[in-house]
């Protein structure tokens, strides 16, 4: 067994340590789950403990990415009651990843017993994790929102085409009218050049202060690469390949990542699953925001 697995068998009773990250999109296909693999592969690297969650339910090809099979997924977690330590795949450079499964919509039942058999099994994934990303699908369900809502943080990933830096936009206006105060980083990807990311970028943040009245902070820029294509093809993520201009970037990303999630209190990271449980039963963030109620 490895060691966070281990580790997750300990039953640690600790505060916890790890953030919960979520990598949404408004339009499909814009690179999410090779990003979120990559990036979260990269952290693994310089030493972090990262565990990726595939939650493209019905749909989720991280482990088809990563060219290995899972045993189990996070839909088996939640129908068969099934520990972390049981789901979490080994993935490589010390990564651990839990795939998706197959039934579709399977959260919207996760109420009652099957949240808090999630909620106590998620308590303990941050008590071992420094990050817990979330891949999620495209768009927006109510289901992805209230992750999306409940995590620390979001990653919005967009390329330089209108179509999907529109649908970029639509995504943030939802979230931030839910919660103006969620930190949410863009990410924009496929770049052709330097110049079309920081266009990208510039006219991204300038719609939203215009528009939402608020700021969301660039993550980075990363390049086209045909390496990203090649190293789907060959199952392997783009990280590992020499010559990939993408995963050049990545690894600067994640380096620059670190520090000021290295200076979010502890406090900040406790609330991940009562965040959650919040949005699930109508309750509220910060006493400020409304929730949709089920
Ligand atoms: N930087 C890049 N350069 C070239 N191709 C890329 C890059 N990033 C992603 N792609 C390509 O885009 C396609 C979609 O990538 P990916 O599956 O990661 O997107 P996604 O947003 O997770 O999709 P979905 O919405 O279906 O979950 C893949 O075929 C991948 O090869
Ligand atoms: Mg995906």
């Amino acid at each position: 067994m490895h060691d966070q697995a281990a580790k997750l068998r300990e039953s640690v009773q600790h505060m916890p340590i790890g953030r919960t990250i979520a990598v949404a999109s408004g339009k499909g296909g814009v690179g999410k789950s090779n990003f979120a693999l990559n990036f979260s592969l990269a952290l693994s690297k310089l030493g972090k403990s990262v565990l990726l969650i595939d939650l493209d339910l019905g749909m989720g090809n991280i482990e088809i990415l990563l060219g290995s099979s899972a045993k189990h997924s996070f839909v088996e977690m939640i129908q068969n009651r099934l520990k972390l330590e049981q789901i979490v795949e080994a993935g490589p450079d010390g990564l651990d990843f839990i795939a998706a499964g197959a039934a579709m919509n399977e959260l919207f039942h996760m109420d009652g017993p099957g949240f808090t058999h999630f909620q106590k099994e998620f308590e303990r994934a941050q008590q071992v994790y420094d990050f817990v990303f979330l891949d999620m699908g495209a768009g927006l369900t109510e289901e992805s929102a209230s992750f999306i809502l409940a995590a620390d943080e979001s990653i919005v990933v967009t390329t330089t085409e209108p179509t999907s830096m529109m649908d970029a936009y639509a995504l943030i206006k939802h979230i931030k009218q839910r919660n103006a105060d969620l930190p949410m980083y863009l990410l924009v990807n496929r770049a052709i050049d330097k110049r079309e990311g920081q266009d990208t970028a510039a006219r991204m943040k300038e719609v939203i202060r215009t528009f939402l009245h608020t700021e969301i902070m660039l993550l980075g820029i990363l390049p086209e690469d045909k390496q990203v294509p090649k190293s789907v093809k060959m199952q392997e993520p783009f990280i590992n390949q020499k010559d990939s201009k993408a995963g050049t970037s990545i690894k600067q990303l994640a380096a620059t990542y670190l520090k000021p999630a290295a200076e979010t209190t502890a406090k900040e990271r406790t609330s991940f699953i009562g965040r959650l449980r919040d949005i699930w039963t109508g309750g509220t963030r910060n006493g400020k925001d409304p929730r949709f109620s089920r």
